[in-house]
């Protein structure tokens, strides 16, 4: 390990289930994607530590599933408290490992944080129903139980949050949870699985298994009979090979898919607040989060004040490491990452859109992307039509309401969209036609424990935070009671 932390023991090379942590010889190198050093070797779990992770999950249901909500919420509020004392590290942690800006990342933890708080608030208030009878010897009463063992796959975004914002409802509602991390992120997740045993969350309840083998480990969380609820966030392509796998079993599924953002800016907006908010939007975490804008679309009438207020904005971010206090853009994940970023801007290019800003890797550097802005892109062009996940902005004009909303929803994607106005017919009629599950109305920081988090058509289903993502780890029974 290289990484000196205020307390070295939330650094974990081992898998966690049924609470110790499991060695093994063969290793897992995790880098740090600003140099690609080597900050860590884990060991490389695969199908036989996962089976035992649910087996073990499994022999946990009953006794936390028969604890009272409010005896699970002082457990879990222990976890809270020490993911916010420990909030300095396992941001560190995050940085080294996944790229972000170090306040980005100490802003996840706070995020993170808040879902398992919110959670162990919020599962005091599941409330059943007692419904009118149509008979006068019956009596009609509906509880809500725990769904049972929680299968979840998390993506390497946002290492800490993802995960919280599943195991915080799934926790909170008395069901027990083996997560597989994405293998470029495993320490954060392995650091919050440390803290869960601090917090005296009972072993089998929370296990986090580490490995490379996707496919197999996959298959176990998706084909286990003892997994009852299956939940992923991650790309649309896994996400549908994962939901045919599910099928074998009928388990109640969520999924967090990608996304393809609109950012409109209407000829009333107020053109500075859109610029923040594209500019925030646009090029947090690099550009690598579903709910990144992915497209801007601009009434002419004020695309060019718009398009050269943005590019000013844009040109003064700082690219670098972000451990270093003056970066706003981290690397991307890998070379990978970048190379698909690269193929978009190029494949975009040739067919005529015009780089006014950036437009290639940063100079002498493996992962860094240079903050970019297109012009001259239409609504076809790669660029518009793929997921960027990536620090680029395609800046595309239209001429009405009705154009703007038909190339907005002219997507197989329904994550988030955003769009500035000021008029408030328009907002009404275009936040109702916009098909996301998400709409940003004069703002662009939507994300918050909260609202409900998720998308329609191929970016997913199911809602994550709020009061309603406690439903998706909850099933309904109905009691009959008759003969009165
Ligand atoms: C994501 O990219 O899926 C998560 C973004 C967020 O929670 O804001």
């Amino acid at each position: 390990m290289t990484i000196e932390l205020k307390d070295n023991q939330l650094l974990k090379p081992f898998s966690y289930i049924n609470g110790s942590w499991h060695s093994s010889e063969a290793q897992l190198a995790v880098t740090n994607p600003a140099n690609g050093k080597v900050i860590a070797n884990v060991a490389n779990a695969g199908v036989i530590e996962t089976e035992l992770a649910v087996r073990s999950a499994k022999k946990a249901l009953k006794h936390w599933a028969s604890q009272s909500a409010a005896q699970r919420s002082v457990i879990l509020k222990k976890w809270h408290q020490l993911m916010l004392d420990h909030q300095d590290d396992l941001a560190q942690i995050l940085t080294l490992e996944q790229g972000k800006p170090l306040a980005e990342a100490k802003g996840e933890i706070l995020y993170g944080a808040a879902f398992i708080e919110w959670f162990a608030e919020e599962a005091k208030r599941a409330y059943g129903d007692t419904i009118p009878s149509p008979s006068t010897d019956k009596r009609i009463v509906v509880l809500k139980q725990p769904v049972g063992v929680v299968g979840a796959i998390t993506p390497w975004n946002f290492p800490n949050a993802m995960i919280t914002r599943k195991a915080g409802a799934a926790l909170a509602a008395g069901c027990t949870f083996v997560v597989r991390p994405a293998t470029q992120t495993p320490l954060s997740a392995l650091a919050v699985a440390e803290l869960a045993e601090r917090a005296g969350i009972p072993a089998g309840v929370f296990n986090v298994v580490v490995g490379s083998d996707s496919r197999g480990m996959g298959k176990v969380l998706t084909q286990h009979p003892d997994i009852a609820k299956f939940t992923f966030t991650g790309s649309t392509n896994v996400g549908k090979a994962l939901i045919n796998q599910c099928s074998s079993t009928v388990k109640k599924v969520s999924m967090e898919l990608g996304g393809n953002a609109p950012f409109i800016v209407f000829d009333d907006a107020d053109i500075d607040a859109a610029v923040a908010g594209a500019v925030a939007s646009k090029y947090r975490n690099a550009g690598q989060t579903c709910i990144c804008t992915n497209r801007i679309l601009v009434q002419k009438e004020v695309a060019e004040t718009f398009t050269s207020k943005f590019v000013e904005a844009v040109s003064k971010l700082n690219v670098g490491d972000g451990i270093s206090p003056d970066t706003d853009i981290g690397p991307l994940i890998n070379s990978d990452a970048v190379s698909d970023v690269e193929t978009l801007v190029n494949d975009s290019v040739s067919v005529g859109a015009k780089v006014v800003l950036g437009g290639e890797r940063a100079p002498d550097s493996n992962n860094f992307y240079l903050p970019t802005v297109l012009t001259n892109v239409t609504n076809d062009m790669p660029i518009a039509r793929n997921e960027i996940f990536g620090p680029v902005s395609p800046i595309i004009t239209f001429d009405s309401e009705d154009e703007a909303i038909e190339m907005a929803n002219d997507t197989e994607y329904g994550l988030a969209a955003y769009f500035y106005s000021r008029d408030i017919g328009r907002i009404w009629r275009v936040g109702e036609s916009l098909e996301y599950g998400m709409v940003g109305i004069n703002d662009s920081a939507i994300s918050n424990v909260s609202a409900p988090f998720g998308g329609v058509k191929q970016s997913g289903f199911g809602r994550e935070g709020s009061k309603y993502g406690l439903d998706e780890y909850m099933e309904i029974k109905y009691l009959c009671m008759g003969g009165l």
